[in-house]
């Protein structure tokens, strides 16, 4: 029993310092094209990583307003509702209802030609779990999407 508690300690300590389990930032590249389309249908993350950064490019020319894309993670289940309630947040909101707590990360709507990222915490996701990722842009989400895997 102590010996168990003396480990625990230990490794808090460790793991405070950062010398225990070191940071590991997964990047992850996705591109949206003037077709309405994400280059990719499946992302996957490995168990360890701590840190995912998701950069993604529009690779089009249409500008944001006409073809805007964003890439918005949810679970699988509220992706559909993030969706819907994204078309009547309106573009200066980036299609994302205010205070979703469906909404797990996300970036900002951008057209041809730019590049935009968002970095979250792999705490915030559970192994197992059948997440989706989408664009909000209204009307976009029915083609653009894909399968989000962690663990
Ligand atoms: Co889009």
């Amino acid at each position: 029993m102590k010996a168990t508690r003396t480990i625990a300690c230990l490794s808090l300590l460790l793991a405070s310092s950062g010398a225990f389990a070191a940071d590991k930032v997964c990047k992850v590249d996705i591109a949206g094209t003037d077709q309405m389309q994400f280059d990719k249908k499946e992302i996957a993350v490995a168990a360890d990583c701590t840190e995912v950064e998701v950069t993604l490019k529009h690779t089009g020319k249409l500008p944001a307003q006409a073809m805007g894309h964003n890439w918005v993670l949810a679970k699988s289940a509220d992706a559909q509702g993030v969706a819907n309630d994204g078309m009547g947040a309106g573009f200066a909101s980036d299609h994302i209802k205010k205070g979703d707590t469906r909404v797990i990360a996300y970036t900002k709507i951008i057209g041809g030609g730019q590049t935009t990222s968002v970095k979250f915490p792999t705490s915030v996701l559970k192994k197992g779990e059948a997440y989706t990722f989408i664009c909000t842009f209204p009307g976009h989400s029915a083609l653009m999407k894909g399968a989000f895997k962690f663990g």
